[in-house]
């Protein structure tokens, strides 16, 4: 007879299932513990070749300034209101001409999963404008701008809808829901 094997569950699972992208935050600091915490996860990501070409950018300051630079839900007429905008960013430099883009992503998700493990939300986010961004931050002139991880306190969860057919993500008693491929439909065994 077949014997199953037993998989424990890790709390990383948990942590990557509770995961949704925040885009409404309250007004209430993320603690520099926490940041400095993320960007600590970003700096031992994988690399390819290990060849590690990303720098991570806090900004705490300049907010509103940031806040502008930044686009949201492209799905939806709608974005966040200046009360509900992030309390933080990390911003996600890469070396030019050096290592993989890919890297980038990598950072972002164990940025936002070592938020989230904190009770902090946050979204990524690539729809940017590069121009006035490297202005308001000061980028180096050797790096470029990636992504940003936009970071704060959830207003609202988002709550994932199974086994729909349809991928934009939308609004139901003010709640987002975001819809997400069954595991059959991106599950292929050979
Ligand atoms: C590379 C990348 C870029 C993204 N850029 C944006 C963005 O510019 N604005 C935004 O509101 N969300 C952005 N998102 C968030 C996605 O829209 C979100 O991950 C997707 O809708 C699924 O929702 P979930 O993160 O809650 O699972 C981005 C996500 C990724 C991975």
């Amino acid at each position: 007879m077949k014997r199953k094997t037993k998989v424990k569950s890790m709390d990383t699972y948990k942590t990557i299932r509770k995961r949704r992208s925040i885009r409404r935050f309250r007004d209430k600091e993320v603690p520099e513990e926490l940041l400095e915490k993320c960007v600590d996860a970003g700096r031992l990501s994988p690399s390819g070749a290990n060849l590690q070409p990303l720098k991570f950018i806090t900004v705490t300051e300049k907010l509103e300034k940031t806040f502008e630079c930044t686009n949201w839900a492209g799905y939806l007429e709608w974005e966040p209101t200046l009360n509900e905008m992030p309390r933080a960013y990390i911003v996600i430099l890469k070396e030019k001409e050096k290592g993989h883009d890919l890297d980038a992503g990598i950072a972002a998700q164990s940025i936002c999963l070592t938020a989230r493990n904190q009770g902090v939300g946050s979204c990524i986010l690539g729809a940017l404008d590069f121009e006035s961004l490297n202005d308001v931050l000061e980028v180096p002139e050797d790096h470029e701008i990636k992504l940003m991880v936009a970071l704060g306190y959830p207003k609202k969860e988002p709550e994932v809808v199974e086994k729909s057919k349809d991928l934009e993500y939308y609004f139901e008693d003010d709640v987002l829901k975001v819809p997400k491929k069954s595991l059959e439909e991106v599950w292929i065994k050979r």
